[in-house]
């Protein structure tokens, strides 16, 4: 097959501040909800960070992003997605002044990206919400989150707007469905959080995010701003009508953020599921016209597909990326349960292009694996990950695929391009990067970096421009 990949595509790979930077407290840097998170998703915050965290040293990228990037550039990045982190800039969150060293760091960050032609890609929050925005204010069910989120970005906006072109407002968005406390920065735990509080708290972040739209265009009109949602495409688990419906409405649950973001207003679906559960959204004067700011592209993970079933027996929840839904019969799954669907990939490309007509950019997509760094034949060092390298290969077909059914699309970012903690679980044996480092779940390791063999795969993948594939 002769697969096409538009010129200037960007080819890449994607992180998240707290995964990976570490240096949790270092000049001025305020505690972040990851900060109190051991254990990812898996159990409740602690009160204040504790050394079995392996985010609090990550893989000390804050320290090392040099050595990092000039490993992106040999690889041949053209875009580079990272996030910064809210509490280096305004520590607390609610703060009138900027903390100078935090944006200190993001500049010469950004200036070696530059340094080798790499693009930075900024997700504006990425599970990283202040922690004192979260235990003060419960996040975004409060609205005065949207003042505080607004002087943030028109902070970094002014400060990177000849440095950064593209912007993400808020990482996988509809997370927040299941996991408030990590991506809404929620403290009210998620059984005592009423569905009234959560939508309010879901319309806030609707307002700050098209208000960072706005406020970005008016910066530096050249900005492209973009959404950023959790994608997992759900299959009706039988051909029976009561499946498919089923399927249509747990969509719904999740489309819903990104109808919203590329249409500017609230879909009729979303008003009877509000209508029938007593939920009244409260919109300030002028919301409505804030909401009118849509994205420029859309952006999502897609990592896995999931089914549904309106059959009660039938409703066996599987492991997945946050969101899991019941095992698919005709998938298999990785180590950690979940399924992997490259197919899914093209469907969903396909959905989104057809339903806006913006371009998309996939912003996270790999395969979380337990590695065995071995030396090769060479006295190297290496991984023999050839399961990550079938997994992203298979996945970028499918975007070739979807590519030659007319979607548009600006790039793909493969997700963990280097090992970093990961987000479920606070696991660094889940290693999803082209570099292999040393760093173990019991605190060990040298933080040394290795090439795996993916490395040296992707690298001809981006040379060719995804001819090698
Ligand atoms: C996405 C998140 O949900 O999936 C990332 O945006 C996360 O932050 C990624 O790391 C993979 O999930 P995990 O749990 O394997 O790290």
């Amino acid at each position: 097959m002769n697969l096409q990949f538009p010129e200037g595509f960007l080819w890449g790979g994607a992180v998240a501040a707290n995964q990976l930077e570490g240096a949790y407290q270092d000049d001025g840097k305020g505690w972040s909800t990851q900060d109190v998170m051991p254990h990812g998703i898996k159990s409740a915050p602690t009160e204040v960070p504790t050394d079995d965290n392996m985010k609090l040293i990550g893989i000390d990228f804050y320290h090392r992003y040099k050595e990092d990037i000039k490993l992106f550039a040999e690889m041949g990045f053209k875009v580079f997605r990272t996030s910064i982190a809210w509490s280096r800039i305004f520590p607390k969150g609610d703060e009138l002044e900027p903390n100078e060293q935090g944006l200190q760091f993001y500049d010469d960050l950004f200036d070696e990206c530059h340094k080798y032609g790499i693009e930075p890609l900024v997700t504006i929050s990425h599970y990283e919400t202040p922690l004192h925005l979260a235990r003060e204010y419960d996040g975004w069910v409060n609205r005065k989150m949207v003042e505080f989120y607004e002087r943030y970005v028109r902070t970094i906006f002014n400060r990177y707007k000849n440095k950064v072109k593209y912007w993400l407002t808020f990482n996988e968005i509809n997370s927040i469905l299941e996991f408030p406390f990590m991506s809404g920065g929620i403290n009210t735990p998620l059984e005592k959080l009423s569905k009234q509080d959560l939508y309010q708290a879901i319309h806030h972040e609707f307002i700050a995010s098209a208000l960072a739209v706005k406020i970005g265009h008016e910066i530096n009109p050249d900005f492209k701003i973009g959404c950023m949602v959790l994608s997992m495409p759900i299959y009706p688990l039988t051909p029976h009508p009561d499946d498919l419906i089923k399927a249509m409405q747990s969509d719904h649950k999740n489309m819903f953020f990104a109808d919203v973001h590329s249409r500017g207003y609230y879909p009729g679906y979303m008003k009877r599921f509000f209508k029938e559960n007593g939920i009244h959204i409260h919109f300030e004067p002028g919301d409505e016209e804030i909401l009118k700011h849509t994205v420029d592209f859309i952006s999502f993970s897609y990592y896995m597909s999931t089914c549904e079933t309106a059959d009660p027996e039938k409703q066996i929840r599987g492991e997945g990326n946050l969101l899991g839904g019941v095992p698919n019969p005709y998938l298999e799954a990785s180590e950690w349960g979940w399924q992997i669907d490259p197919q899914g990939l093209r469907y969903v490309m396909n959905m989104f292009y057809d339903r806006y007509q913006k371009p998309l950019f996939i912003v996270e997509n790999g395969l979380g694996a337990v590695d065995q760094l071995v030396v090769d034949g060479n006295g190297e060092k290496i991984v023999n990950d050839d399961y990550r390298i079938n997994y992203l290969q298979d996945h970028l077909v499918q975007v070739a695929e979807a590519i030659a059914d007319g979607v548009e699309v600006m790039g793909y970012t493969s997700w963990g391009c280097i090992d970093l903690v990961s987000a479920t679980s606070a696991e660094l044996k889940k290693r999803y990067g082209f570099i292999y480092v040393d760093r173990h779940d019991d605190g060990s390791g040298t933080l040394e970096r290795y090439r795996k063999k993916s490395f040296h795969w992707y690298k001809e993948v981006i040379e060719s421009n995804g001819q090698s594939l």
